[in-house]
């Protein structure tokens, strides 16, 4: 079995959660690892092997290395994939990429053609595309038992608590900054959306704004932060409530409630931890922001309405306002319709005239980590270095991707212009 070395850049939640599975690999080392901060770094490095001279946080010293390994991973943060996968490929590397490529679609398309010439292969983490779930509606609608696809509604609900955490107080609140909230969040969403409806697009229409996170929602005397708040023991979206739980008198500490991911400013999981980052961290500090009082401008809730190059029609919405994270998928065809709620692991097949039918998706297989899809992408990461690419898998190929983000490019246009209609021949596409 041929040894698949991985070099890894940016060990956020994202690529600490790769390496990890990469480690558990037989036959996989870790041979460079880079990262900003040297307490990441330290977290990683032992379980996963990697010796002290191949540990960076300069990227300078990182590259400077040359080509060490088969394939490189990177996992820092939307604007700087770019960047990094311009200097990876630069030195003749295969990429396993973080999703959104690039929050600007020339960069999207500059990687796609340099990767052509360099001969390099790109995938994207498009994770969900791997997932068993998501694979059995792709197979469903592929096996024409739905009939001729009409109509694809699609709803990402987003957890009031992580959007707070990500999109409110976090690294994907200001657009100018990163993302717009339709390239972050939903990106994977739209890639579904292509990938189902088996088209490109045609045209799109959008609506989208910040209606709840702001300044004039705040209640009375709130304050700039969530420690000294007159209404800390009440308020859904507190930061210690969200992050280690709420102080019920006479009780004690009340069960977390939700595990969310502290990673983003603290490394460690203990109690006292998070809370000394929350109030005396200069990166901590954010997340006790109040949520009504940050300088998020992402919006909390966007309609996306678009017509495929086949005649499909897809509706998409994602907002902030929601109990649990779960997208909900329902696609019509003329046969009858499938109805998908990946809370659980059941999909509804109605036919027309039939009785309802359960598929039950088989998730024992999986890990966590996006059904599976993380340890997807890994393995498509791993097969290709081996050349033991399936000729018929399916995968996340960078030219696959770009058509989410062009898009994206499009509702964005539409939204920021009153929702009016965009037409796909508008957005810049891969040089044939
Ligand atoms: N595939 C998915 O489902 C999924 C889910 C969440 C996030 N993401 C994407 O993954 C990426 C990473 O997200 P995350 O949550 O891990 O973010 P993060 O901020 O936790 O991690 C990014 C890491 O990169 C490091 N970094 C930044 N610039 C660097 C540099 N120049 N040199 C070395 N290290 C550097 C940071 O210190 C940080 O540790 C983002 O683009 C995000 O949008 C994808």
């Amino acid at each position: 079995m041929k040894e698949v070395k991985v070099a890894i850049l940016g060990l956020g939640n994202r690529g600490k959660n790769y390496g990890g599975h990469l480690a558990a690999q037989q036959g996989v080392k870790i041979v460079a690892i880079c990262d900003k901060y040297q307490a990441k770094i330290d977290k990683v490095k032992g379980s996963w092997g990697v010796p002290d001279d191949m540990c960076f946080t300069d990227e300078d010293k990182f590259f400077g290395l040359g080509k060490v390994a088969d394939t490189m991973v990177i996992a820092t943060q939307d604007k700087d994939h770019y960047g990094h996968a311009m200097k990876a490929l630069a030195l003749g590397y295969n990429l396993m990429i973080e999703k959104p490529l690039s929050p600007n679609i020339e960069e999207c398309l500059e990687m796609e053609e340099y990767a052509r010439k360099q001969g390099c292969k790109i995938l994207v983490c498009h994770v969900l595309r791997y997932a068993h779930y998501y694979k059995k509606i792709k197979e469903i609608i592929d096996s024409g038992i739905l009939g001729k696809i009409i109509l694809i509604n699609h709803d990402e609900d987003v957890a009031y608590w992580h959007f707070c955490h990500s999109y409110v107080r976090g690294n994907w609140r200001r657009e100018e900054e990163t993302s717009p909230l339709l390239l972050a969040k939903c990106c994977h969403d739209m890639d579904l959306m292509y990938w189902y409806a088996g088209s490109k697009c045609k045209s799109v229409s959008s609506y989208g704004s910040l209606n709840f996170f702001k300044e004039e929602n705040a209640p009375e005397g709130a304050t700039a932060t969530c420690f000294d708040c007159p209404h800390k023991d009440t308020c859904n979206f507190e930061a210690t409530y969200q992050y280690v739980g709420r102080k019920k008198k006479p009780f004690g500490w009340e069960k977390k409630k939700y595990k969310w991911k502290p990673y983003a400013f603290c490394i460690s999981n203990e109690k006292e931890d998070i809370l000394n980052a929350l109030k005396n961290d200069e990166r901590g500090k954010l997340w006790s922001r109040c949520v009504f009082k940050c300088d998020n401008n992402v919006v909390d809730c966007q309609t996306v309405n678009m017509e495929m190059e086949n005649g499909v029609k897809v509706m998409l919405n994602v907002n902030a306002f929601n109990e649990k994270d779960h997208r909900h998928t329902e696609i019509h065809g003329t046969n009858g319709f499938l109805i998908a709620d990946d809370s659980g692991s059941v999909l509804t097949l109605q036919l027309f005239g039939k009785k309802p039918k359960k598929i039950i998706v088989n998730l024992i297989p999986v890990i966590k980590g996006h059904f599976g899809g993380d340890q997807g992408v890994i393995k498509a990461t791993i097969d290709l270095v081996r050349g033991e690419i399936d000729p018929n898998g399916q995968y996340t190929w960078i030219k696959d991707t770009i058509e989410s983000h062009r898009i994206v490019a499009a509702a964005e246009k539409s939204r920021l212009n009153g929702g009016i209609k965009v037409d796909m021949s508008e957005i810049p596409d891969i040089k044939k």
